[in-house]
């Protein structure tokens, strides 16, 4: 797209450095971590070594003694102000602190208060707890079998460890279509626990300031608004009601869906505040941050692909088990308790399709948050995109041809899809196209070819995603009843310069660059001279936060709206600065001149000065407006992700010789910003692929609880991304764009497990399930007689 306005105006299109670099690299941010207020005191948490087990006592004494040490805090004083149970996003309810048992090792057992972090760190080891352990489960099949332990005792009348069952799609044209299918495949397919692992942990500084009765929370939060309203449902009753409450989500260190829930630590240290007067902090260390905070994925999916002969899809059929952990907190829109997982019918025209998902208890932390994934997008996008290359591989047919057959074509926009989504716009093919070309697939394909015959393992793996983004339209989209639309207030100062504000929350995406380009682009004010603030409940508008690739979609199209209107009383006073009617106004960005005497003109600046200086008489003074917009429909992003690996046969190793991924995002805003998205997004889909995976043992023990275990990809291990798009507008967006910043990583672990794949099919080998470590593929190769 060829940029519209200047590099100097900086609208959309050009790759403008980021605003917010010069503080980040200079180590000048300000983290909740940075927050430092006089007569701080500290909180550490104690946690449960046990996955299941009553408390029997918790002796306070020894720690009380330690010097620093003002109080310890336990679920029975919480119990007194009923603060020790709090709802989660999805109505369930989970524990501040434990009265009676503890359900998931690492849980928070009980909090110690104290003058510094370190006497409170002493204080945490000297509280002394005992436990009688109750049967553990965490494997959700188990949960479920008869005569499984019940472990949401609490729950009056709950005879078992169901959640909730969830279907989407017409089951009887389903099972029909299967019914009279020339070839099926069936595939289990696990997609592990995993974690954000985001490079700050979880943090707050609460202070209630007993003086003015207000309480002030800096706090590591994706969703300052939606927290505040929570925090003002669950403790107005004592006295915290939402103008009482201000939530400040300074600069955050990455979040991916991680830094949405409310975690007990935020509400053990309000409470702490509001009893002592005196502000209080608590950050969680690495390991309480991997251990204990809410994990993504864990579905247990069995899906079912049906065609005809020639590769025609027909049908897809689900079922899935999403163990949930202890409760159900995920972070989903409440109507869809499996997110938006019914997206799975992909990039493809499949006539029928049904997905079934059941929610279940086990002794594990909670579980179900999004993880860069706008709501169960990337469990979706791995089962389509491994069932079509099954399909493909089991009819003889090569991947790319069999997508190609079956995509959604252009002409078919606007698509609604078997399971009742309306894509906006895509051209499914072009992207594909376009990444064979880059990649030079048919040239890779005769190498395979003549490298499996001298014994070596190739393998070319695709995925042509499609996702699902923007959340959401009023209609559907809702989280504990607060509707999903998002905001933006913009005002321009008499000098021409601008602030404005948003109900969304940047955690590294450079909002403050991006939103000001949109400006730049609506407004012709140059983006250096837009000041953009997020994050703070006492001065930004109300909106839903950032998560799920929204930004772009929801507050970037507020941000279009509010422009709009600026746009339109500055108009007003154009028109009466020159003496013309309105309509005889030519707006281009930053100035408009009269129809056929271009030279008579005003620029936004002067039309702002006016506003404050010579606004005609009846006209209110001031440049000011604000949208709270509710769109339409999501928007669709897509893309064609092409990766080769070579896979060593002595040691199992994965090997990714080229990863080329093109994306499509719509109309880009800054095209640097977006492929950076893409390279961290490729990183963070790296990752689940090849390394990450959180597992218990089977008396609930974590495995992979730090660093050592838990493998985050560094520089070191991530492959050298060869990027690039195609531009296919939203037609429902003001800007034409989509979001993107989930899609790499929704995207990418299909393509590296399709490769894996592809690479071990002749031996036999039908799937591997994510992580795909040396020590499985190693496993299978001695399986097959390929190494010893
Ligand atoms: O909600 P979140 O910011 O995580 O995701 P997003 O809306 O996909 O945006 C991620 C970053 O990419 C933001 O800085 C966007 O403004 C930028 N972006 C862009 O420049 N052009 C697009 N079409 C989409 C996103």
């Amino acid at each position: 797209m060829t940029p519209r306005t200047s590099p100097e105006v900086g609208g959309m299109g050009h790759s403008m450095r980021r605003k917010e670099d010069p503080r980040f690299i200079r180590g000048k941010g300000t983290y909740v971590d940075d927050v430092e207020l006089p007569g701080m005191l500290w909180l550490d948490i104690v946690r449960s070594p046990y996955a299941h087990a009553k408390i029997v006592r918790i002796d306070t004494a020894k720690a009380l003694a330690t010097p620093g040490v003002l109080a310890v805090i336990t679920g029975k004083d919480l119990e007194k102000y009923n603060l020790h149970w709090m709802p989660t996003l999805m109505s369930d309810t989970q524990m501040v602190l434990p009265v009676d048992k503890v359900m998931y090792q690492a849980q928070e057992v009980a909090a110690v208060l104290a003058t510094s972090r370190y006497a409170a760190a002493d204080g945490a080891a000297a509280v002394s707890v005992d436990y009688d352990p109750l049967p553990v489960v965490v494997d959700p099949k188990k949960a479920l079998a008869p005569g499984a332990p019940v472990l949401r005792t609490d729950k009056k009348d709950k005879k078992d460890n169901h959640i909730w069952h969830w279907e989407w799609g017409d089951r009887n044209a389903t099972d029909r279509a299967f019914d009279g299918a020339e070839v099926t495949v069936k595939q289990d397919i696990y997609i592990p626990r995993i974690h954000v692992s985001s490079i700050e942990t979880c943090g707050c500084v609460a202070y209630f300031d007993k003086v003015n009765d207000k309480l002030t929370v800096w706090m590591t939060t994706q969703a300052p608004h939606a927290i505040r309203t929570v925090f003002a449902l669950v403790a107005g009753h004592v006295g915290l009601e939402e103008h009482k409450i201000r939530i400040i989500s300074p600069d955050i260190g990455g979040g991916f869906g991680g830094k949405v829930p409310v975690y007990p630590g935020y509400v053990i240290a309000v409470a702490a505040s509001v009893l002592t007067g005196k502000p209080v902090k608590w950050i969680e260390d690495r390991m309480e941050n991997l251990q204990a905070d809410s994990f993504a994925r864990d579905y247990h999916i069995t899906a079912e692909l049906a065609a005809k002969k020639d590769g025609t899809l027909t049908a897809l059929r689900i079922k899935t088990l999403a163990d949930h952990g202890y409760t159900d907190a995920a972070a989903n829109p409440s109507k869809f308790p499996a997110g938006l997982f019914h997206v799975c019918t992909g990039s493809y025209d499949l006539k029928a399709a049904h997905v079934e998902v059941d929610g279940v208890y086990t002794n594990k932390p909670p579980g179900g948050i999004a993880y860069r994934c706008s709501f169960r997008v990337t469990e979706a996008v791995h089962t389509i995109e491994r069932m079509v290359d099954l399909m493909a591989h089991q009819l003889g047919q090569d991947p790319a041809e069999l997508r190609m057959k079956n995509f959604v074509k252009p002409e078919q926009f606007p698509y609604k899809s078997a399971l009742g989504w309306e894509y906006d716009s895509g051209n499914y093919g072009g992207a594909l196209q376009k990444a064979m070309e880059q990649i030079g697939y048919a040239q890779l394909r005769r190498e395979q070819v003549e490298k499996r015959q001298r014994g070596q393992l190739m393998g070319i793996g695709i995925s042509s995603f499609t996702e699902i983004v923007g959340a959401g339209p009023s209609k559907h989209f809702d989280i504990l009843g607060l509707k999903m639309f998002d905001s933006c207030e913009i005002r321009v100062h008499p000098t021409g310069k601008a602030i404005a504000r948003f109900g969304t929350k940047s955690q590294g995406q450079g909002h403050e660059t991006t939103y000001a380009q949109i400006l730049a682009e609506e407004l012709g004010i140059p983006a250096k001279d837009i000041q953009i603030e997020e994050g703070d409940t006492d001065t930004a508008p109300y909106g839903l936060g950032t998560y799920a690739s929204r930004s772009t979609p929801v507050a970037g199209a507020a941000a279009a709206v509010a422009a709009g209107k600026v746009r339109d009383k500055a108009r007003k006073l154009a028109a009466h600065m020159l003496e013309v009617a309105e309509e005889d106004l030519v707006w281009e960005p930053g100035k408009f001149s009269v129809k056929g005497a271009p030279s008579k003109s005003k620029t936004i600046q002067e039309c702002a000065f006016a506003a404050y200086t010579n606004h005609p008489q009846g006209m209110e003074a001031g440049l000011e407006a604000v949208s709270y917009y509710d769109p339409p429909n999501l928007t669709y992003p897509f893309g064609s992700y092409i990766c080769v690996v070579d896979i060593d046969t002595g040691t199992g190793e994965v090997k990714i010789r080229r990863f080329v991924a093109i994306d499509d995002c719509g109309n880009i805003i800054n095209p640097m910003i977006v492929e950076g998205q893409v390279h961290g997004g490729l990183t963070m889909g790296l990752a689940p692929a090849l390394y990450e995976e959180i597992s218990y043992d089977e008396n609930g023990n974590i495995q992979g609880g730090s660093f050592i275990d838990y493998l985050v990809p560094t520089a070191v291990e991530t492959p050298k991304w060869e990027v690039g798009n195609t531009v296919t507008p939203s037609p429902h967006h003001p800007l034409g764009a989509k979001g993107v910043g989930e899609s790499a990583t929704v995207g990418a672990p299909a393509a590296i497990a399709n490769a894996v794949v592809d690479a071990l099919w002749h031996l036999g080998v039908r799937h591997v399930d994510i992580p795909i470590t040396p020590a499985k593929v190693w496993k299978l190769l001695r399986d097959k007689g390929v190494t010893e």
